[in-house]
């Protein structure tokens, strides 16, 4: 049996330490206890991974409030679930009863029942993912692969266990496909085969707007995300997702030039940029303008976030035009930009070729946009200036003379009022 006893042992020493307790607590309660999942197929692909996957065979729960005791964590507790976690200062610790599951009807969340690690193991997804190590001291680091997932790692093969996986839960066609782009390994035969056979049986309308919206956002943070939106596309999955959703080589093209444009912007603004967004954008950037609203629930929930989407897509072809002209003034660029994220601007910049609007928006991110005037209302009262829409006027006049450079600090823009406000009153009087 083969044994990662020595390859735990080089892990962060908390990180080996939870382990080695979780193999202890086990054995004082009596019941076998593994880590499992992920974190087992990255120790073999000698990749970073530090969420724990705990299974035990026995009470979960109380096996975690045990653990915790050790630990010392923050513990969450789903009884309906027999699950529970324990949050540390940066890992969360899943603790699960070894349970098999039956699913009422294809893509419904699965009903629970006790049953043992290999059960556990067989209800995953694929086979690099079905891997167990047992922690219990006697016997901690041995491997427990019952379903050649092993072989199946050395061969850079992603495999399922039986023809239905894709209908259990067809969220696994979007896993599968990211975990082919992030480990560049290729899907089995066979599993392809059953990959298709649910993507023709539409198995991907039945996953929750939620569900859908997870597993994407999954993709989108992969740092492969590019080339796992090339894999979807090949199997056709956006068209299965709306039959509208197509994505053009050249969108693939700029997705993969993305992260270069969003360094370049990251360097002229202190805003955060929610890079997510912008790539949700370009996937959308062909979508027909008018159906929009049908599709980004599955994209996004927050309803700003669906604004900031329409808002921009619609206004894109509009905005390119205003700004191809070489000769606009550094107010109207100012005023054409100004209704926009900086997300919407990188989009815009990410997704043309033209090099003047390329500059112009540039140009805006880099000097313009957080362009402020010093002076507020109060200035003008105690300027004796009577309130009204004039202090709305005149304080976007010092703006436009702040963009045009007419003027710099504090002190010129109360004296530009004075100016301004003189002119003003002189034309008013005549
Ligand atoms: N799993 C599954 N089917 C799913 C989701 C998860 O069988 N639809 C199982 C897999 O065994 C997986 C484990 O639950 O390894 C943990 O799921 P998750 O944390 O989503 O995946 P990881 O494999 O840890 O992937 P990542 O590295 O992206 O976190």
């Amino acid at each position: 049996m083969l044994n990662y006893k020595e390859t735990i042992k080089q892990l962060p020493n908390k990180l080996y330490k939870v382990l080695k307790h979780a193999g202890e607590i086990g054995d004082v309660l009596g019941i076998k206890v593994y880590v499992v999942g992920g974190f087992v197929r990255d120790l073999i692909l000698k990749e970073k991974n530090f969420d724990i996957d705990l299974v035990v065979e026995g009470d979960g729960i109380f096996f975690a409030q045990k653990l915790n005791e050790k630990i010392k964590g923050y513990i969450n507790v789903y009884d309906e679930f027999g699950t529970a976690s324990i949050e540390l200062k940066n890992d969360i610790i899943d603790i699960v009863t070894a349970r098999s599951e039956y699913y009422q009807y294809p893509a419904a969340l699965p009903t629970v029942k006790m049953n043992s690690i290999w059960h556990d193991l067989y209800r995953r997804d694929f086979t690099i993912n079905s891997m167990a190590i047992k922690l219990n001291s006697l016997e901690f680091g041995n491997l427990l692969d019952y379903f050649g997932g092993l072989t199946d790692i050395k061969n850079r093969v992603i495999r399922v266990h039986h023809s239905s996986s894709f209908t259990d839960d067809p969220t696994r066609i979007l896993r599968i496909i990211r975990f082919a782009g992030r480990l560049n390994f290729t899907i089995e035969e066979k599993t392809k085969q059953y990959m298709q056979k649910a993507l023709e049986q539409n198995m991907i309308l039945k996953i929750s707007d939620d569900r859908i919206r997870k597993e994407i956002i999954h993709i989108l943070e992969e740092k492969s995300f590019s080339n796992i939106i090339s894999i979807m596309e090949c199997y056709g999955i956006f068209q299965n997702i709306d039959p509208n959703l197509i994505i053009k080589k050249d969108t693939i093209k700029k997705l993969h030039n993305l992260e270069t444009s969003i360094c370049e912007f990251s360097k002229y603004t202190r805003n955060y940029i929610d890079k997510n967004i912008i790539k949700i954008m370009h996937i959308l950037e062909s979508f027909p303008l008018d159906k929009l609203s049908n599709i980004l629930t599955k994209f996004v929930s927050d309803k700003k976030c669906i604004l900031t989407l329409i808002f921009t897509l619609t206004k894109k072809k509009d905005v390119y035009i205003k700004i191809k002209n070489k000769k606009l003034d550094k107010y109207d660029l100012y005023k054409i930009l100004e209704p926009y994220s900086i997300e919407s601007l990188i989009f815009y910049y990410n997704d043309c070729e033209n090099y003047i609007i390329k500059d112009h928006i540039r140009f805006y991110v880099k000097n313009l946009k957080d362009i402020k005037i010093d002076i507020t209302g109060k200035d003008l009262k105690s300027l004796n200036i009577k309130p009204g829409p004039i202090y709305a006027e005149i304080l976007n006049n010092v703006l436009k003379a702040k963009i045009l450079g007419e003027v710099d600090d504090y002190i010129d823009e109360i004296n530009y009022v004075k100016k301004f406000y003189n002119i003003r009153k002189n034309n008013i009087d005549t």
